[in-house]
């Protein structure tokens, strides 16, 4: 089955120009792939690379969208800005934004004005910590229920989700999740999908993994784990690196 391997930038690189090296580097392991879609997620003023560079073989996406559709909105970037840009799918929900304060309420707003405009979002979820009793998972189940509220089961095959323990992101990660704890999440997250739409509409939707992934805990994701695809933030910053992840996933597909 293909993956969908999605890099996530978040506030680098530091120039335009090494941003542009970045997508032309990555582009270049990206030349045979077919079945597998790779999706790079620049800062917004790094986006117009992408369609100056005429990038192929990479879809592109963006860290983040407006709750508004257009209009005064100081800072904002709506889903038609992101739209002339060619950019395909949004994150919605990274744990980023939520430790800024964005809620439940807004990241529903969001999926909504995304999928209003034919864009795609992908949804974070995860944790902040495991405990004992299984807590943790009502936790989950909750931010699911909370980002889906109003959207249809037709519009679900526009939604990638992708579980990412906050306790396994960036450098301080406490540690790597290992492929049970994902493989146990991804069923309950398909248990919920399917509570909430149905079996067949919860088994098409791709539930990928994030949280300080390299070429060597991907393959273990992505065959042990079936992981329908991989978030990836610092390993995406160097395409060596990168690029050994895509070539597990090409392996993989
Ligand atoms: P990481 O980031 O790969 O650096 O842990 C993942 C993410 O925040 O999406």
């Amino acid at each position: 089955m293909s993956k969908i391997i999605i890099a996530n930038w978040k506030m680098n690189p530091r120039s335009q120009k090494e941003a542009e090296t970045l997508f032309q580097q990555i582009a270049i392991f990206c030349k045979n792939f077919k079945e597998n879609k790779v999706i790079i997620c620049p800062s917004f003023p790094h986006l117009y690379i992408y369609k100056k560079l005429k990038i192929k073989k990479i879809l592109l996406g963006a860290q983040d969208v407006s709750v508004k559709a257009e209009g005064a909105s100081t800072g904002e970037v709506s889903p038609t800005i992101l739209k002339d840009m060619q950019v395909q799918y949004v994150i919605v929900g990274h744990s980023e934004r939520r430790m800024m304060k964005e809620d439940d309420d807004v990241i529903n707003k969001k999926i909504i004005n995304l999928l209003k405009f034919n864009l795609k979002p992908i949804i974070c979820i995860g944790e902040k910590k495991r405990d004992h009793d299984g807590f943790f998972l009502s936790y989950v189940r909750e931010q699911i229920k909370s980002s889906l509220i109003g959207i249809s089961g037709a519009n679900m095959k526009n939604i990638i989700i992708t579980y990412e323990p906050v306790w396994a992101i960036g450098e301080k990660a406490e540690r790597e999740a290992t492929v049970s704890e994902f493989i146990e999440m991804k069923i309950f997250i398909k248990k919920t999908l399917a509570d909430l739409y149905s079996s067949k509409i919860a088994h098409s939707i791709p539930i990928i993994y994030g949280g300080s992934v390299n070429s060597i805990n991907a393959r273990s994701f992505l065959i042990e784990g079936q992981a329908d695809g991989l978030l990836i933030g610092r390993d995406s910053l160097n395409h060596k690196k990168f690029g050994a992840i895509l070539e597990v996933a090409q392996e993989n597909k």
